[in-house]
């Protein structure tokens, strides 16, 4: 799905479902930092009127999703936990190239968006199959359908503005990329571990 070159054991959900209140908190954490993301990619590239009409959408949606897991929390009698480290991010975003033109810099930034959004969709969609709790099933695969239209988003606007980049083999550097990183995870009851 979404071109990832490896699937998620479907035995991380049987991990995840023996601790509820950890993943909530750090799934929040996790739309929090798809919301800065957002906002950041904004600040860096305020020159392209679409990019920023639609990354400002798409943070409000992320602060949405931020919202709708602080709900959930509430409503289960938890509190949310003190933001959580994801380290399947801090290391894809080794990947980026930070010392080139800003463009080729844009380009990677939204490819890293783009494939942070694939996996999390990926681990929702897996979530909203084999949950048993009725209630989270439904709100995964709800969120799934979005966090699919913001890959979409950050996919669209590389190919629209890295005409002179080679968009589709930077992309394919990056799946080999997070195949290795994500090798090493699907053992913790957090979003990406
Ligand atoms: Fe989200
Ligand atoms: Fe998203």
């Amino acid at each position: 799905m979404l071109h990832l070159k490896l699937a998620t054991d479907p035995r991380w959900v049987n991990i995840v479902e023996k601790n509820t209140e950890e993943i909530l908190t750090d799934h929040a954490w996790c739309e929090q930092k798809a919301a800065t993301n957002a906002i950041t990619i904004i600040t860096l590239n305020s020159e392209y009127p679409d990019l920023v009409t639609d990354l400002l959408l798409l943070a409000q949606e992320e602060l949405e999703h931020f919202q709708m897991v602080h709900n959930i929390i509430k409503k289960r009698g938890y509190t949310l936990g003190r933001e959580r480290k994801d380290s399947y991010v801090n290391e894809l975003y080794k990947f980026m190239n930070k010392g080139g033109s800003r463009l080729k810099s844009m380009v990677d930034r939204l490819l890293f968006s783009a494939m942070i959004e694939a996996r999390s969709c990926e681990r929702f969609k897996l979530l909203s199959k084999e949950l048993k709790d009725p209630e989270l099933s439904k709100f995964y695969r709800d969120l799934m359908i979005s966090e699919a239209g913001h890959y979409t988003t950050f996919i669209g606007f590389a190919r629209k503005y890295g005409q002179d980049i080679d968009v589709d083999q930077r992309w394919q550097e990056l799946v080999e990329f997070e195949a290795e990183v994500i090798k090493n995870y699907g053992k913790e009851e957090t979003i990406h571990g």
